[in-house]
């Protein structure tokens, strides 16, 4: 069980290039250096530039790469995804994505070149659609691995509001939730605006774990450990998970199918999350 932490993904305008330099130094698992929407129209080719450059001159250590390219219909899609296959990140993240053959005309341009891609869910029938948007995990060349929530646009589109917990769009999240592991692909959260107010972000951050998301997207480098933190296993996770598989280790309990721990009962999936904590806990650090 190989498993790639994804907990903190932070996006950085493909126009900053002091963020872009910043970036070989944070704590974020994953950068999206975006050449979409946090570009104004006029610094577009600039960003382009900037990020291919970066990506190509790399000193990113284990953070993963991914680059946000415009729409394949806008006039900066077919340029951005060219220059960023022959950059060679880890991802490409394709925004206002709507069905699955919005996926089609990236994975063309990656295939070959072992680039995931990845999908924005950032509008209303990205939502209805989720379920055939991550079938594209099966793609033998260009395979979906994650989905990020675009819940800016999401409440532009449907007019939503986000409220004190996002109660409006728990449905979407979860929908998404379900489509991404039915088809076993990373599901990321959507960015919390409010980046000087921590604590209303770890209510959040703790809201998307609770949902089942692997991580959440950041705009500032001062979200990346609190993120970090809401997206580990906690000491109190580890211990647990440690006794569970303890406990089934015991000869008097090698043949059962559930048992009682503390006061609990403990089936055999519960080893299998278990060792998934460990696992996490390990590839985390
Ligand atoms: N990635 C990397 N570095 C970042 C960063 C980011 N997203 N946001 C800020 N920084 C850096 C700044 O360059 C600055 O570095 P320095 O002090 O070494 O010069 C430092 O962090 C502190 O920045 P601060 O002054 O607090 O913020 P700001 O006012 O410069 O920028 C934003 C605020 C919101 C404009 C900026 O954080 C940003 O552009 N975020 C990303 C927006 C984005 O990509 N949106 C698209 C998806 S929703
Ligand atoms: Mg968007």
């Amino acid at each position: 069980m190989t498993i790639r932490p994804r907990r903190s993904v932070l996006y950085m305008p493909g126009s900053n290039a002091r963020a872009l330099e910043k970036a070989r130094e944070l704590d974020a698992d994953c950068l999206i250096l975006d050449l979409e929407d946090a570009v104004a129209p006029d610094s577009k080719d600039l960003a382009r530039k900037q990020v291919c450059a970066a990506v190509s001159a790399g000193g990113y250590g284990r953070r993963e790469l991914v680059i946000r390219i415009n729409a394949p219909d806008t006039p900066w899609g077919e340029e951005d995804l060219a220059a960023a296959v022959a950059a060679g990140p880890q991802a490409i993240l394709v925004p206002k994505v709507s069905r699955q053959e919005d996926l089609a005309g990236p994975a063309i341009a990656a295939a070959g070149a072992e680039i995931a891609l990845w999908a924005m869910m950032e509008t209303p029938l990205a939502i209805l659609n989720a379920r055939s948007i991550a079938l594209h995990a099966e793609h033998p060349a260009a395979p979906l691995a994650a989905f990020v929530m675009g819940t800016n646009d999401l409440a532009r589109e449907t007019r939503a509001g986000f409220g004190e917990s996002r109660q409006a769009m728990v449905a979407w999240l979860s929908h998404c939730v379900l489509a991404a592991r039915a088809h076993g692909i990373d599901i990321i959260d959507g960015v919390y605006n409010d980046f000087r107010d921590e604590e209303g972000f770890r209510g959040e951050c703790a809201q998307g774990r609770l949902l089942g998301m692997d991580g959440k997207t950041l705009i500032h480098p001062a979200q990346i450990a609190p993120c970090n933190e809401a997206f580990s296993p906690s000491r109190d996770d580890i211990a647990w998970a440690r006794k569970i598989i303890a406990a089934f280790e015991e000869p008097e309990n090698k043949g059962k199918g559930a048992i009682t721990i503390e006061g609990r009962m403990v089936e055999r999936l519960h080893r299998d999350m278990a060792r998934r904590t460990l696992a996490i806990a390990e590839a985390m650090g």
